[in-house]
């Protein structure tokens, strides 16, 4: 692919798209971390240092859920980070917003609304179906150049993400290179025992690439924490409460049980799932609880004896790829698991990388970051491309650069 290396910048209207998808606070909106602003904040500079008019594209959150926000903080975020005025716009390419793109003078920044907020931009298709599609074919005409630094979605095949490549000159950013080169390098040397250890909450990313990773052998273990490892619990036939089913359930996640179940009859005790958990009881306290005995509360981290076997298999392991909390870190009570298995990793001898806006700010608040080998900005597109996959937004700056 190209990088902005290979384009004249100077003058030249560019599209970037990023990925500041960042943690709010649901209740008071406030944006919690700012790390991947800092990271965008390098290629951001250099196009605007470079006299390009900076046009900026990125989303926060989903549809539906409670940080899908406008982009408007995120613009004096990044202003601040850049020391330079980042102009914010409520629309993506209404008459205003285009007006506005056209009237940018040489190394301006203009940020446009959370693309999310159209609902075409939700829907995966092709690349080149993609570029047929309302986003980029409103605002290709006046766009010179294309730069997707949006390495933590470079697994979704959006609009935003794959249709411009098609029909605009395109480049990676920063961001985009260097995730490439450290991820590739881990990928061509990856040493065994490899582990590994799928959190979080994007369960329908997680049992993909334990599928991949077992099928291809990359992995010899796949350690499971969060809701990933209540799927598991339910498909191995454990009863974990009305409530946990309904979490699953509330996320149509259930389909996902069926495809656990094949996976854990194919790889028995390569996939690993915890033997207790832990609940917040009536008193509004952690208790740990054996896995065949889960009252109808809460799951909120892994339990003891389970952050213990896992400590244990992280610690003999040569290659260390993670993914996703075990728990709800951000209270106290629940941080166990997360910052046990971070402490694990850190102490291992293993070549490590941890991916994921949350972990990752769990591994920097915690204190682990300087023991890690890599902390990658994506979590989803990660451990996708480490678990062998190719990401379609990346083959799409490849197929343009052909052209
Ligand atoms: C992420 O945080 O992993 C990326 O921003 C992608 O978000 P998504 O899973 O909602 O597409």
């Amino acid at each position: 692919f190209n990088t902005i290396d290979d384009f004249d910048i100077e003058g030249k209207t560019v599209l970037v798209r990023v990925d500041i998808n960042s943690p709010v606070d649901p209740n008071s909106g406030i944006i919690l971390d700012d790390t991947r602003m800092k990271l965008h904040s390098e290629t951001l500079k250099e196009l605007s240092d470079k006299g390009a008019k900076v046009v900026v594209l990125a989303h926060q959150s989903r549809p539906g859920k409670k940080d899908f926000t406008t982009l408007e903080q995120h613009s004096h975020v990044l202003s601040k980070n850049l020391n330079i005025d980042v102009k914010y716009i409520d629309s993506i390419f209404s008459h205003e917003a285009k007006e506005t793109i056209k009237n940018l003078k040489n190394s301006e920044i203009l940020l446009l609304e959370n693309v999310r907020f159209f609902s075409e931009e939700s829907i995966s298709k092709s690349p080149e179906e993609q570029s047929q599609t309302l986003i980029p074919q409103n605002l290709a005409p006046i766009i010179d150049i294309f730069v997707n630094d949006a390495f933590a979605a470079a697994h979704r095949s959006q609009p935003s993400l794959v249709g411009f490549a098609p029909i605009l000159p395109s480049a990676a950013g920063r961001v985009m290179e260097k995730e490439l080169k450290v991820l590739q390098n881990a990928i061509d040397n990856v040493e065994h025992p490899c582990v590994f250890i799928l959190g979080g909450m994007k369960s329908d990313d997680s049992i993909d690439v334990m599928k991949n990773v077992l099928e291809n052998g990359t992995a010899d273990y796949v350690l499971t924490s969060g809701l990933v490892a209540n799927i598991l619990l339910l498909a191995a036939g454990y009863d974990i409460g009305k409530v946990n089913k309904k979490f699953i359930k509330d996320r149509d996640y259930c389909y996902l049980v069926k495809k656990s179940k094949k996976l854990i009859k194919k790889y028995g005790s390569k996939i690993v799932y915890p033997k207790d958990v832990a609940i917040q009881n009536k008193e509004g306290l952690r208790e740990d609880v054996t896995v065949d005995k889960i009252p109808n509360f809460s799951i909120f981290d892994i339990g003891i004896e389970s952050i213990k076997d896992y400590a244990k298999i992280i610690r003999s392991a040569k290659t260390i790829f993670a993914n996703g909390p075990a728990g709800v870190f951000e209270e106290s009570k629940f941080a166990m698991g997360t910052e046990d298995i971070l402490n694990a990793i850190a102490s291992s001898e293993g070549f490590s990388i941890i991916g994921g806006g949350h972990i990752a700010a769990a591994t920097v608040a915690m204190g682990f970051e300087n023991d890690v080998n890599h902390i990658s900005s994506g979590g989803g597109a990660c451990i996708n491309l480490l678990s062998g996959k190719k990401l379609v937004a990346v083959e799409a700056l490849i197929d343009s650069a052909k052209k």
